[in-house]
């Protein structure tokens, strides 16, 4: 091949690879605001445990093949009766998008490999516009084609992800097909052991975006660190005509501000402001903001607020602070599954509210954006998390890469929602140096990306006796000395013992507790001493509480958790039945005697934190 033919070749491949893979890393800000075409509905789809429809009999894959075709992304039809075809989509049964395949189909239920998914739509692309395809969520890792050409491959099952098929969307009908893949790897991330159901598929909403050639693909606009009198942030435009003039406009404010992106795209805002309405839980004031060029506009409901740690206080708008928090998992525990609508997180906060919470926490990984949203408009602070949980291929770049990529993703999403108070890098990860450098660096970008917020994971904790001892030396790296703690459940002992315990917590920090907790199947009655009783979780609560609040620098808490969750670690025939019974709502939506342990604990703390910041109850 003559060397300028080859080197062409070198080009058109790595630009193609390069267009492949980028599409993905621009996330666009507020991507449901602008028009789209909704691919949400039953797509139909294929079993394919032996990859069977993306390796071929050799484990070549086919789409890495000369031709790049032979796999079941062709979504090939039977042209003729002697042609042979070994799958065929428009037969094959249907699943609901969004939603995880296991709670659809019983023999799903614990499946775990690979499922083929196929949509068919009609566009009718305009002139002079672009189009993306967007996906909120696929777990765990998705290859993506659009009419038999792939577009790309993403893994994380809880961020989202675009490609620009701006020259791939067809005038008519078009196939899109998704490799979902939910198998669990030791070096990805989560990795191998979580407690919690591995639900395969498209879990959250499936569109394609229209924008105008020239765009705005992201903004940030928040209140500037340590400043409640200034608003400061970003706004980034893409395609041909990146050096435009950009209007900010936030009427109730009285804001408007016209600034000029540089040839990169890239405008920044600073701007003083006064008798701004902060938000916060109390008041969740959501302003409307909107961000206009000569040929595009997009508009958003902003809060702003600040959070800031003083020694062991958390200042909120700078007032003193008490997280009234819980933990919740993204399932809908009524019909077990991933939430599948709006209604369904809508019911998980109002379960939370109900608890007089102000604060929770969205374990263990990114949650749908909808749910940020609504916290949000609900005023529920929020600690937002990535699924570095537990024994994770400390040493593996790769695994690095991906978990910060998860991280940028997550921050770049939710980077405008003011009940967004803290990032978490992790969860109850052991000890080592190749840890300690790991979750530093996570640390580092965070506050790389984003420095108007708290920084924080659930560090590790040992015991001596009953002493417990806080120094984990990730939280020199931390604003909050945050942690988990099992007392009465898996540390032994009875809820009553627990009076027993004393903490020694290295840092001067705000004192968060992530977890506490034990278990208890609802209806299930005895007296205190009994496991799985309502009353031993009751116990518990009013021992843990007490324990808890002698320590001086508490000022959070996200027990474990909201309602009973499904966890394949979980398979006691009597009282779990691959359920996780900690909850305080049953699978069922009942509450458990706990429930009102911790609604009047609340009740009592909010009273004197408004003392504390009013100098009288509200
Ligand atoms: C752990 C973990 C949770 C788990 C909980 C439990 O600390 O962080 O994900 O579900 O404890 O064991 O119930």
């Amino acid at each position: 091949m003559k060397k300028n033919s080859y080197i062409s070749l070198l080009i058109l491949v790595t630009s193609l690879f390069s267009r492949i893979s980028a599409a993905q890393e621009n996330l666009i800000q507020n991507i449901s605001a602008r028009s789209i075409i909704s691919l949400n509905g039953r797509w139909n789809y294929i079993i394919d445990p032996y990859e069977n429809g993306y390796y071929d009999y050799r484990r070549e894959a086919f789409d890495q093949s000369k031709s790049g075709t032979g796999g079941y992304f062709d979504d090939k039809k039977q042209e003729d009766k002697s042609e042979l075809l070994e799958y065929d989509f428009d037969h094959s049964p249907t699943l609901a998008v969004p939603g995880d395949w296991n709670s659809q189909v019983e023999k799903l239920d614990l499946y775990e490999g690979t499922i083929w998914y196929r949509n068919k739509f009609t566009a009718s692309p305009k002139q002079g516009k672009r189009y993306f395809l967007y996906f909120g969520a696929v777990n765990y890792e998705a290859h993506v084609y659009l009419n038999g050409k792939k577009l790309g491959m993403h893994k994380g099952g809880f961020t989202p992800f675009q490609f620009d098929i701006t020259d791939r969307l067809k005038a008519g009908e078009n196939s899109v097909v998704v490799k979902a893949d939910n198998t669990r790897k030791k070096e990805e991330v989560p990795t191998i052991n979580t407690d919690w159901w591995n639900y395969g598929g498209i879990t959250r909403d499936v569109f394609i975006a229209e924008t105008p050639a020239s765009y705005i693909s992201d903004y940030q606009i928040q209140l500037s660190k340590g400043n409640m009198g200034q608003i400061e942030g970003f706004i980034q435009l893409s395609g041909a005509e990146k050096s435009q003039k950009v209007t900010v406009e936030i009427p109730a404010a009285g804001i408007k501000t016209t600034v000029k992106a540089d040839t990169s795209g890239r405008a920044l805002i600073k701007l003083a402001v006064n008798n701004l309405e902060y938000w916060s839980p109390e008041s969740p004031k959501l302003y409307d903001v909107t961000i206009s060029t000569s040929n595009d506009h997009i508009s958003d409901k902003i809060g702003f607020r600040s959070i800031v740690t003083k020694g062991k206080d958390i200042l909120l708008n700078g007032k003193p602070v008490f997280l009234r928090g819980i933990s919740i998992h993204d399932e809908n525990p009524l019909i077990a599954g991933r939430a599948r609508s709006e209604g369904d997180l809508r019911m998980l906060l109002s379960w939370a509210k109900e608890l007089n919470c102000n604060f929770v926490r969205l374990a263990h990984y990114p949650h749908n954006e909808e749910m940020v949203r609504l916290a949000d408009q609900m005023g529920l602070m929020v600690w937002a998390e990535v699924p570095v949980y537990w024994t994770i291929a400390w040493d593996n770049p790769e695994t690095y890469k991906n978990a910060e990529a998860q991280m940028s993703t997550l921050i770049t999403r939710d980077k405008n929602r003011a009940a967004v108070i803290v990032w978490s890098v992790g969860n109850e990860t052991p000890l080592s140096d190749s840890r300690y450098t790991f979750m530093s660096n996570m640390a580092s970008h965070v506050r790389s990306m984003d420095n108007t917020r708290l920084v924080a994971a659930a560090l590790e904790v040992h015991r001596k006796g009953f002493e417990v001892i806080v120094d984990d030396s990730l939280g020199e790296k931390l604003d909050l000395a945050s942690f988990n703690e099992y007392g009465a459940w898996y540390w032994g002992g009875t809820p009553k013992e627990l009076s027993k315990y004393h903490f020694n917590i290295k840092y001067n920090k705000p004192v968060v507790i992530t977890e506490f907790g034990g278990d208890a199947l609802a209806g299930f009655h005895g007296d205190e001493d009994t496991r799985w009783t309502e009353e031993y979780q009751e116990a518990l609560y009013v021992n843990q509480l007490n324990m808890l609040s002698k320590i001086d620098g508490l000022r959070g808490m996200t027990p474990w958790i909201l309602a009973d969750f499904k966890s394949p670690r979980r398979p006691h025939p009597l009282y779990q039945n691959f359920y996780n019974r900690k909850g305080l709502y049953s699978e069922t939506g009942k509450k458990k005697k706990a429930f009102f342990i911790l609604k009047k604990f609340y009740d009592d703390t909010e009273k004197k934190y408004n003392i504390k910041s009013y100098g009288a109850s509200k």
